[in-house]
């Protein structure tokens, strides 16, 4: 594996190394999926606002980048907004919504210096103006890239998901072009917004909490599910080695025998 110069830094900490020495680099998922949670009770802790948390969890999504472009993994999705975090305070809402816009604008440079392709899934459109705009440019501006595929979930629900894609499998069958009788798990997977990414193999939940939380509930049908009490914020590199060192620990059937 080449390394970059981000990743020599790394390296540099013999904790890092340590670390890393552990891991299997050729048995790595292809994709992790991470709920990014607990922003909120890492900044309560500190007696700030909780926007200040959102803020400080930017932080933690740059260094998940920077760490799955060293490790060349091929996808990182990142639950960013949910469909039912429109039910927090306006304030909130807005400034996560401005927060994106300040991010991206600072962030486009680096992604394509990273050689990251950014992709979104979720009800985009529902989202305001300017949030809107600041994903297309950055969609549009790194489409070219070849290297990691950040997909953004954004007014993302699973189970809404779930039913746009049945509500075109059910058009084709009126229409005539499908056979309802005929509907297959993959027809499913091709009608939803995740089409053409491989279902997530690791998916890491931060902040002790352990459910899915209307998050691809169908792709992660066989990943391999981790779960740690550590903040969204105080999630970096080495907690990531450990999520990666549990899940190279774990045997994966897909419902066969081992
Ligand atoms: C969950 O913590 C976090 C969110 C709903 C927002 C996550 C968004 C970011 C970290 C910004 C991502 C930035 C980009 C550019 C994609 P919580 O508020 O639910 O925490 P709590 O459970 O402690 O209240």
């Amino acid at each position: 594996m080449n390394l970059s110069h981000t990743q020599r830094d790394w390296f540099n900490s013999r904790h890092a190394r340590e670390a890393l020495a552990t891991l299997d680099v050729a048995a790595l998922p292809q994709h992790i999926a991470i709920i990014m949670d607990g922003n909120g009770r890492w900044a309560k802790k500190q007696g700030k606002p909780r926007l200040f948390g959102h803020k400080a969890g930017v932080a933690s999504v740059r260094e998940m980048i920077g760490s799955c472009v060293e490790l060349h993994i091929a996808y990182l999705t990142i639950y960013s907004f949910s469909a039912e975090n429109w039910n927090r305070p306006q304030d909130e809402v807005s400034g996560i919504m401005k927060l994106f816009v300040e991010v991206l604008a600072r962030e486009i440079a680096n992604l394509n210096r990273q050689n990251v392709r950014v992709k979104l899934i979720g009800k985009v459109d529902d989202l305001p103006q300017c949030t809107r705009d600041a994903f297309a440019e950055c969609v549009q501006s790194t489409a070219a890239n070849t290297g990691l595929t950040l997909v953004v979930a954004l007014n993302y629900g699973a189970r809404q998901d779930l039913c746009q894609a049945a509500t075109t499998l059910a058009a084709d069958a009126v229409a005539g072009t499908l056979d309802s009788a005929d509907i297959t798990p993959e027809m499913i997977a091709s009608r939803l917004s995740t089409a053409g990414i491989p279902d997530p193999d690791l998916l890491i939940r931060t902040s002790g909490e352990s459910r899915l939380s209307n998050f691809l509930l169908f792709e992660a049908a066989y990943t391999e599910l981790y779960f740690t009490d550590i903040l969204w914020p105080d999630f970096g590199r080495d907690a990531l080695v450990d999520a990666l060192r549990e899940y190279q620990g774990r045997e994966r059937r897909f419902g066969g025998l081992s």
